[in-house]
């Protein structure tokens, strides 16, 4: 098949590209060679390539910044969002896009699944799940990914943040009343492989929302942990609570996000959060 990935040069982007390369004919744009919020370009730029299938990669990712920047943050994660499945309706092209497990507020006690109520927290929350039914409303043919926790060697990341700072000081204080799934984006690439696996009218037939996440649950202190003692590192990781740490962004206390249906619609099974950390590591 023929993929078009946008915003190309992030940190899912970058891991797309490599994987999908193996076994498609892709093309990546970054952010300077197609801005998503100009609806134009995106109709330009899908007409001239004549993608099968589009991946959404670009988004306004900087949740604390979006707090006083919420003009932008929509004009990109919603807007943009929209203009990407617009362009691929208008074209015959099937859209990809990658949404968030902070359209939760995090009060749940269970994983969430694609049907439990939205109410995210913040601006970037909101944003993202505007731009998810942006999606919607431009294309009936979709899919739609809710991620969370991603990170690799690529890109600015949790896990790079914290293997840099432990190079730098002997001790690290990082929250421990968060709940999530830190997501390795080998292994999500890997997830997409499997599902551009399937022909182009199965795909169409699967249309949906999705959550997509690896197996488990931890905190921000014990993924932080788990980087040291993988890294071979002695930085001490001392746990807090996120009144300690305080942000410009409320962020869930708990954004377990359970992957069944994708499991169920594509025959795989779950990858542990710890087997992605090895394999991010040993591919640094
Ligand atoms: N990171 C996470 O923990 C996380 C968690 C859940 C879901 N997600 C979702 O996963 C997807 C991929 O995120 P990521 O972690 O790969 O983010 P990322 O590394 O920040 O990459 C986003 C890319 O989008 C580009 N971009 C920003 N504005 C753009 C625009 N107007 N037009 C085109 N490109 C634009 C950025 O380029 P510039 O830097 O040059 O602006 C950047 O290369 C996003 O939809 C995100 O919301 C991420």
């Amino acid at each position: 098949m023929k993929l078009l990935i946008t915003g190309a040069r992030g940190q899912l982007g970058l891991a797309l590209q490599r994987r999908l390369s193996t076994a498609h004919d892709v093309v990546g744009v970054g952010h300077a060679e197609l801005d998503i919020s100009d609806a134009v370009a995106c109709e330009r730029l899908i007409a001239q390539i004549r993608p099968d299938v589009v991946l959404n990669c670009a988004a306004y990712t900087a949740v604390d910044k979006a707090e006083t920047d919420p003009t932008t943050a929509f004009a990109i994660n919603a807007t943009g969002a929209g203009n990407v499945a617009a362009a691929c309706a208008a074209h015959r092209a099937f859209p990809i896009h990658f949404s968030t497990d902070y359209v939760f507020d995090g009060n749940a006690t269970r994983a969430y699944v694609e049907t439990n109520q939205t109410n995210p927290l913040s601006v970037y929350g909101q944003t993202k799940l505007q731009g998810e039914q942006a999606v919607v409303a431009a294309s009936p043919a979709h899919m739609i990914f809710r991620l969370s926790w991603v990170y690799g060697n690529d890109g600015a990341n949790f896990y790079k943040t914290m293997l840099r700072f432990a190079a730098e000081r002997p001790t690290l204080r990082v929250v421990a009343d968060q709940f999530g799934v830190p997501n390795y984006t080998g292994d999500l690439a890997e997830a997409i492989a499997t599902v551009l696996s399937r022909p182009r009218a199965e795909l169409e037939r699967l249309s949906g929302l999705y959550h997509l996440s690896a197996v488990g649950v931890t905190t921000w202190c014990d993924f932080a942990r788990a980087i040291m003692s993988g890294a071979g590192l002695a930085t001490q990781v001392e746990a807090i609570a996120t009144t300690e740490y305080p942000t410009p962004a409320k962020r869930p206390a708990f954004s377990v996000l359970d992957s069944a249906k994708f499991a169920a619609a594509f025959a795989v099974a779950g990858v542990l959060w710890r087997d992605g950390l090895e394999r991010c590591l040993a591919a640094r």
